[in-house]
């Protein structure tokens, strides 16, 4: 029993009058753990796959809870796993570059990966692996209800979107995700731009397509 409990039952059981507080004091409410506590435990403890025999850690994801911008990309790769944080190897420089070129500082959005774990080798995930994992990346959406997510690469689109279809069709189109139907504009994965630099000009397309779209979506709801 709560300190706060037990000190009412002795008041009633003295027979002396409580006066309720309009406001009560934030510890009593921290006695149930927050959403976000237990999703982050939830991931840290998580044994679904067999992705969780090779990971340093798990890799949760970061950024603003209350983002407008739900940013999704695959799986952590070394470096992710091993600091615990998405995008924060060669790939995670350019994703910062490319969000900062449509004023969205990674502080400002929320960013999370198909897969918690690191697969062996970077290896593609597999759908098993997506399987087990998706209900997180649900949750962290449901949690943060942005305004918009972007897609980062292949692998992430095909995933939210349930389709098969290629990235290069799922470019220039705005696409819904879930039942509250959240936009969701796809780009190229910032590790496949730093192998096809060629197609980063396309990549810079996308992200002015996403501020556009942003910019309507704002506009519609003022
Ligand atoms: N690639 C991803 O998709 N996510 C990361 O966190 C790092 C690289």
């Amino acid at each position: 029993m709560t300190d706060a409990a037990l000190r009412a039952r002795y008041l009633d059981a003295l027979g002396i009058d409580r006066y309720l507080l309009r406001h009560p004091p934030a510890t009593e409410a921290v006695a149930t753990e927050s959403p976000w506590a237990e999703l982050e435990a939830r991931v840290a403890a998580c044994t679904r796959c067999s992705l969780h025999r090779g990971r340093t850690q798990t890799v949760f994801g970061v950024g603003a809870r209350d983002a407008e911008w739900f940013v999704v990309g695959e799986a952590p790769g070394e470096e992710e796993d091993q600091r615990g944080e998405p995008f924060v190897g060669a790939a995670g420089q350019l994703l910062d570059a490319m969000l900062t070129a449509i004023d969205l500082p990674r502080p400002t959005v929320f960013i999370a990966n198909l897969l918690k774990c690191r697969p062996p080798e970077n290896r593609d995930p597999q759908a098993e692996e997506i399987a087990e994992c998706s209900a997180y990346l649900a949750s962290q959406i449901e949690l943060v209800r942005p305004r918009i997510i972007l897609a980062f690469g292949r692998v992430a689109a095909q995933n939210l979107l349930g389709t098969t279809a290629t990235l290069a069709s799922l470019r220039g189109v705005v696409h819904h995700y879930g039942a509250q139907r959240l936009p969701v504009v796809v780009t190229y994965h910032p590790a496949y731009l730093l192998r096809s630099p060629g197609d980063k000009r396309k990549a810079w397309e996308d992200l002015k397509f996403a501020r556009r779209t942003f910019a309507s979506l704002v506009a519609e709801s003022s």
